[in-house]
């Protein structure tokens, strides 16, 4: 993928207000992307998506130290802004947002979102403060750029429902839209993360969607023993060569509770599993059947 577009980046809080603020007093709708860097095709479909939905739109770029636990790959964490920038700009961005540490962190800072009942299960039992730190990113985000709606990716399925819950919790004024997931010819999710996998690991990467889509099939089955197609989707996921299978989980979409047969609403089916140095999460619907 190469970038040939230009696009203003702004670092200021005072400066994108005041950018937002001019488009709003024409009477134009703005749309926000929040991003960590390091753009993939993911990342683009949210852009088209909030161009196609609004009049401006605003990518922002902030590698957050906070959602990153002891021990993961927060230094690592591909950065490239020219690169970014470009490809934002290509997919229809009209300001790139891309404040400093200190600008989101200032020296004393000392609050932080909490989103209880979403955050502690799935990926929250393995990523010990990570939902804390994307609420209290989001919720700072939000209220630093003061966009009328923003675009999260389904890849992230608990992330975007823990940022329905805190938009609508905290009456932040956004609207939260979600997009669904971008994915490699063989199935395989865009992740920021997938450039850490080696050849081999590579191959075995799209094992973890074709185990997901075989669990949400047999899972929306009237008669389904989810438990035991879960147990098995866990062995076809460690048998392709992942490491740690962090959980398989069929959930209801709001609440992120497990679910039971028979399903009677669209529910989610949900891995997180390790391959070498990458974490890789993946998610499917699971619609029951005759609807
Ligand atoms: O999904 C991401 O890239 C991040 O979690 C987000 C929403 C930009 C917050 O840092």
């Amino acid at each position: 993928m190469s970038a040939s577009g230009n696009i203003e980046i702004v670092r200021a809080t005072g400066e994108v207000r005041r950018r937002v603020a001019g488009w709003h007093a024409e009477g134009l709708s703005v749309g926000l992307v929040p991003t960590m860097g390091a753009i993939h095709e993911g990342h683009l479909a949210l852009v088209r998506a909030a161009a196609a939905g609004s009049d401006r739109v605003v990518a922002s770029l902030f590698v957050n130290p906070k959602q990153f636990a002891p021990g993961e790959d927060y230094s690592a964490y591909p950065r490239d802004e020219g690169r970014d920038a470009g490809l934002i700009a290509d997919a229809g961005g009209d300001l790139l947002f891309a404040p400093s540490g200190e600008g989101v962190y200032p020296d004393g800072f000392s609050t932080s979102v909490a989103v209880q009942g979403l955050t502690e299960g799935l990926c929250g039992a393995f990523r010990p403060g990570h939902f804390e730190g994307v609420a209290t990113v989001v919720a700072k985000l939000f209220n630093m750029v003061r966009a009328d709606a923003a675009w999260f990716g389904e890849k992230d399925f608990q992330q975007l429902q823990v940022i329905r819950r805190l938009a609508r919790d905290l009456d932040l004024g956004v609207e939260v839209h979600g997009v669904p997931t971008v994915r490699e010819s063989d199935g395989l999710a865009l992740s920021s993360r997938n450039v850490y996998l080696s050849a081999a690991e590579r191959m075995a990467a799209p094992t973890l969607n074709r185990a997901l889509l075989a669990l949400a099939d047999r899972a929306a089955e009237p008669d389904a023993d989810i438990a035991r197609a879960i147990r098995e989707a866990e062995r076809t996921i460690a048998e392709a060569g992942f490491g740690t299978v962090d959980y398989v989980a069929v959930v209801d979409r709001e609440t992120l509770r497990p679910v039971e047969a028979p399903i009677t609403e669209e529910a989610r089916a949900l891995a997180a599993a390790w391959l070498g140095k990458a974490r890789l999460i993946d998610n499917v619907p699971v619609v029951p059947r005759g609807t």
